[in-house]
């Protein structure tokens, strides 16, 4: 199992995931799931959007979130140290996963994708990224890599407000990333939902 301490303490205090700056601005929310949040910065950009967050890690380091809060807001904050293959999922109005969910065991994936399909409240929000075919890491068996039409299968059920196809090769270390931002939208069709008002009710 990989340890991402060293990750965490490098990227505490980086600047917030602009994706989630620009989806903040842009659509309503009252609270979150923060899936693989690391060193917690997007979790604690949240809570000082007045958002109440649950961070979920399997290497969670609270301290890293609880040190930038002040008393109020730490009523804000729930945490979880759970593994993405066995987790639980309480039902929230959006999931962020920044760079996490690619590490998800590639045989519990999908379990996961439904988890987190079915933890979004109706009109909720997916927000975050998954990895592509051409990324450095394509042929790493322990990472989840998706093609683009993959991708959009396995947003069929949402309605896609973004996917961006992101590819370029880091200088410091050559690095070839490869992979989508992601805001998907759960609507809820009127043919999807069990109760049709228009059906006839019949009584004897
Ligand atoms: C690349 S970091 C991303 C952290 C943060 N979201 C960010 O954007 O900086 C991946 C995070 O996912 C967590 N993680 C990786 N695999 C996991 C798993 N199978 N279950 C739960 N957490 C996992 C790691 O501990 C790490 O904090």
């Amino acid at each position: 199992m990989k340890d991402w301490l060293e990750y965490q303490n490098k990227t505490y205090n980086n600047s917030v995931s602009k994706l989630l700056v620009y989806f903040l601005k842009k659509y309503k929310i009252n609270n979150a799931i923060d899936l693989g949040c690391g060193s917690g910065n997007e979790t604690v950009y949240m809570i000082k959007n007045r958002v109440k967050v649950t961070a979920i890690d399997r290497q969670l380091n609270k301290n890293f979130v609880l040190e930038r809060l002040n008393d109020k807001e730490k009523e804000n904050i729930f945490f979880c140290e759970e593994d993405f293959e066995n987790i639980q999922l309480e039902s929230t109005d959006v999931v962020i996963a920044f760079f996490s969910i690619p590490f998800c065991n590639p045989k519990h994936f999908d379990e996961l994708w439904d988890k987190i399909y079915d933890a979004i409240n109706e009109n909720g929000y997916f927000v975050g990224q998954l990895f592509g075919d051409r990324d450095g890491w394509k042929d790493n068996e322990l990472i989840n890599t998706f093609t683009i039409k993959e991708v959009e299968a396995y947003l069929k059920r949402y309605k896609v407000l973004k996917l961006d196809e992101i590819e370029y090769v880091r200088e410091s270390d050559n690095k070839k990333w490869h992979f989508y931002n992601i805001i998907a939208k759960k609507e809820i069709k009127m043919n999807d939902n069990k109760t049709n008002t228009n059906s006839k009710v019949v009584r004897n």
